[in-house]
């Protein structure tokens, strides 16, 4: 049985869901499947994953079979960069029902702080965007709303207005990225945290042309996981759920989707958990440099993050 979080209007979220970035179109519905045949209860989607009709294809798969039914699977939507702003959020969440085949979204998320403009603020702001998704809420089109990497002080900017608070805030987290002062601040607000990369996508780091140690080859974590008799990706997973965060391990491997997932019955004992709390690497992997431009809102990654880099 997965365990949920209720988040701060009641719905409740699966600890463990499904990443789908970088899953090629190909190889995504089969992973889906695999997913949601193992027990995966929670799908992260965004529309720039470019994959969301073949998890729609899924989706129709297991619900004809009575796997699962709509109401048992949670899943997340993403709201791209262009799509910002009073016209565009709406037909830009029809589209991702289309393409996911159903009829509502658990939870629609902004996907960055970002629309590419040019000036000194983020233009549609911010506020527009969040006032049309709180629309969708009225309308059930998303059962609930929140943001992907955004600051605390960025969350705070939309608690000053919100009708609906935010849910969730979805950033990268895993214990060479720890974020201590964001979860904290998220638990004193009564938002849900959810980790996206949670094993330090390990094939990101060429895209990114991160230099830093790979944390699925740090030695500390392999030598948790061989006295625990599990794998590094399983002890990972597990130092999420018990760090407080859901968690999003991305996998096309059917293998791999369900080892996963045996995270459920089992806990890392407190010494591990905290040595694995205790990693000193600490880089984010998804830096957000490709958004910094001289003319735009955010000119170095202090005024994206708005934390020291
Ligand atoms: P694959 O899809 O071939 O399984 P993250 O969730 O941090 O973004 O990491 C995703 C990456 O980790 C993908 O490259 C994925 O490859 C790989 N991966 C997922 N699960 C495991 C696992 N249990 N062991 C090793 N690598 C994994």
């Amino acid at each position: 049985n997965m365990p949920t979080q209720t988040l701060n209007n009641g719905k409740r979220i699966p600890l463990i869901g499904l990443g789908t970035w970088k899953s090629k179109a190909g190889e995504i519905k089969q992973a889906t499947l695999h997913a949601l045949r193992a027990g995966y209860r929670h799908i992260d989607c965004a529309e720039y994953y470019a994959n969301e009709h073949e998890i729609g294809q899924a989706l129709q798969i297991v619900f004809a079979e009575g796997v699962v039914k709509r109401e048992d699977v949670f899943l997340t939507s993403k709201l791209w960069n262009n799509h910002h702003g009073r016209e565009s959020v709406k037909p830009a969440v029809q589209k991702i029902l289309r393409d996911l085949k159903v009829n509502h979204l658990d939870l629609l998320l902004i996907h960055w702080p970002v629309t590419g403009n040019v000036g000194p603020t983020v233009q549609p702001s911010i506020r527009e965007t969040w006032q049309a998704m709180e629309d969708l809420v009225s309308e059930g089109l998303v059962h609930s709303i929140g943001v992907s990497n955004f600051s605390t002080k960025k969350v705070d900017d939309i608690l000053a207005y919100a009708k609906v608070k935010p849910a969730v805030l979805q950033v990268e987290v895993h214990p060479y990225w720890r974020q201590d002062s964001l979860l904290t601040y998220c638990q004193e607000k009564g938002i849900h945290v959810t980790a996206y990369s949670p094993l330090g996508s390990p094939d990101s780091s060429t895209m990114f042309q991160r230099k830093g140690p790979k944390l699925m080859d740090d030695p500390v974590l392999a030598s948790v996981a061989s006295k625990l008799n599990k794998s590094p990706a399983q002890c990972l997973i597990r130092w999420g759920i018990q760090h407080g965060t859901s968690i999003l391990p991305k996998s096309v491997n059917e293998g791999r989707i369900k080892s996963n997932l045996d995270v459920i019955d089992w806990e890392l004992p407190r010494e591990d958990y905290e040595s694995l709390c205790g990693l000193v690497t600490q880089e984010r992997m998804v830096n957000g440099s490709f958004w910094l431009n001289p003319s735009g809102p955010y000119k170095t990654l202090e005024d994206l993050w708005d934390v020291p880099h």
